[in-house]
This record gives C-alpha cells, structure tokens and sequence, in this order.
C-alpha cells in the first residue's frame, strides 16, 4: 500500500505481484499470444509490447515472431526500470527481443509519426482507468501506430469478474466493491475498464473481437495459483476490507467474517480451505488497422 495513503491500493509488492502473475498466467498468455491471427505481411514481423513488466509474453512473442521467419523483432517497453529488469532476466538470450525503459505513449507516437511500425501490438493488464485518465485515447494512440492491416492485441487477466474466494460469493461480492474503490475505478460511464473492445472499436479498428481464455486451479499448496492467492490476491482484498469495506456497504458482521477469511492466523482462513480454487476468465481482445 502506498505509505501516504492507506485507502489507495496496496502496491507495495509490485515486483512480486508481475513476478507471481507472471507464473500464473503463463499457460493463458501462451495460448492467446499463440491464438492471435495476424494478417499475411510478408515481411519480418515488428512487435511492440507495451507495458511488458516481468515480460510473461516476451517468448510466446518472439516465437511468432520467429514463426513469421525474417529478422523480425518484439520491442518490450515499460515505464518502470524494475519491471524492464525483471523482464530481462526472464527473456535471456533471446536475440529478438529488445527491452527499453520508455512510456509506451511516446514509442506509440514515434510510430505514429513514422506512419505506423508495428505488425502486432500486444497490451496486458495495462490500459485501464487507474493508469490512464482516458484510456481510449490511449488505444487510439497504439491503433495508430500499427502498421496497414496490424493488430492490436489487449489482453486482461478480467481480475474483478474473477472468483478468488468461492463458497463466500456475496462477501466476495462485497470485497470487490471495495478493491475497486482504492483502486479508484469508475463503476459505469465511458471509461469503465470493461470497455476495451468499445475503445477499439473507436479507434478506427476492424474484425475487433473478444475470446476467452479461462484459468481455474486448485488453490491447495504447492502451485503458482496458490502462491498467487496467498501472497497477493488474499491480502490484497484484506487490505481493501480494512480500508474501504465500510464503503463498499459491508456490515460490522461481513468486516468481522471478511477478516476471519483472509486472515492467514484465522482457522476459517480460506487458504485453509483443502478444495479451494480460483477462475479468471482472461479475455483476449483484437483488432485490424485499416489496409
Ligand atoms: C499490471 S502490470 C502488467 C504487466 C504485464 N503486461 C503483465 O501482463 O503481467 C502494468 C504494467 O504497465 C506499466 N505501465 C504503466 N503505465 C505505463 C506507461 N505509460 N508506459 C509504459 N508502461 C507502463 C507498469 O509499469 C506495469 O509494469
């Protein structure tokens, strides 16, 4: 949680979060990166990763990119130099890859005004109204840097349509109120992080379509689910109960059992729970730039 302002988000385990959502997530973002249909260019594949953080996409990225043949690269940017740190050490020697320290609007806009680079842009959990004040000009921004008839990919893990504390739905319910309340999410209008697929049907984009790539596991020892859950997700929500339960419509008796649940020292804690497990219905989202 950021020390200043206990009613905002818990980030203080930035890196471990992308590094534990890294291993979670990495048979999805396998399949979508595998899943995503590009169009014929006949040329080497340009890729853009935009917000790579631990880089979880960068090798699914550079074998299509190998695939396509040629001298094709993925360029990964992020705007935070741990992030690019960790996304080196996992793409290793990878020779297609190339990591920058940069905001992805100004590598969107460099594109742009070379009238569109990019074959593939990829985009995970990054474009959304916490980050971006406008997140469809944001979408705009990377349509436009896409080269004639290249994709834009925007994938999301769907974190708040996510079940993470099953056999307690109207509590669960309830906390998710409350994440999205430090979090500062808009819970309708234009900028709802549910609207990715509008933003790029706005941007100019054809064919944009949505599939999904559901994740379920068991959240017993000894997976990355669990490590997942108990490390972040778990004390996430109890970080969001403490600080913003009350107005998210909790009751003193939904605080009281929220907390019997999420606490590690508690014997109702639901890590304790021997058939606990979790789904994400990830969502892919993709769309063409015009020939
Ligand atoms: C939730 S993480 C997702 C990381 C990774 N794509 C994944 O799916 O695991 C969001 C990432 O976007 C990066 N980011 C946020 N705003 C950015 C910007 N303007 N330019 C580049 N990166 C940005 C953050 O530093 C962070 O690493």
């Amino acid at each position: 949680m950021t020390a200043e302002d206990e009613t905002g988000p818990d980030t203080s385990r930035y890196v471990d979060y992308l590094l534990m959502n890294r291993e979670f997530t990495a048979s999805v973002v396998e399949a979508a990166v595998g899943s995503i249909d590009l169009i014929e260019t006949r040329r080497p594949l340009r890729v853009l990763d935009a917000g790579t953080g631990a880089g979880g996409a960068l090798l699914p990225l550079a074998r299509r990119v190998e695939a396509a043949g040629g001298d094709g690269a993925v360029l990964a940017v992020d705007a935070d130099e741990r992030a690019i740190e960790t996304a080196r050490v996992h793409a290793g020697d990878q020779q297609a890859v190339d990591l920058q320290i940069a905001d992805l609007r100004d590598v969107a806009a460099e594109a742009s005004q070379a009238g569109g680079v990019y074959d593939l842009i990829w985009s995970s959990d990054v474009i959304w109204p916490a980050t971006f004040d406008d997140p469809a000009t944001i979408v705009r921004e990377l349509a436009d840097a896409l080269a004639s008839r290249g994709t834009l990919a925007l994938f999301t893990t769907n974190y708040y349509q996510s079940m993470m504390l099953p056999g307690h739905s109207r509590i669960e319910r309830l906390i998710r109120t409350a994440s999205e309340l430090t979090w500062g999410l808009p819970t309708d209008g234009p900028t709802h992080h549910e609207r990715l697929g509008a933003w790029m049907r706005q941007a100019g984009l054809t064919d944009v379509s949505v599939t999904v790539l559901p994740l379920a596991a068991s959240t017993t020892l000894g997976s990355p689910a669990r490590t997942y859950m108990e490390q972040i997700v778990w004390p996430e929500m109890r970080h969001a109960v403490a600080s913003r339960g009350g107005e998210a419509g909790m009751t003193g008796a939904d605080l009281a059992r929220a907390e019997e649940l999420l606490d590690p020292a508690s014997d109702q804690w639901i890590g304790a729970d021997p058939d606990g497990f979790t789904v994400h219905p990830t969502l892919l989202w993709t769309g063409h730039a015009p020939a």
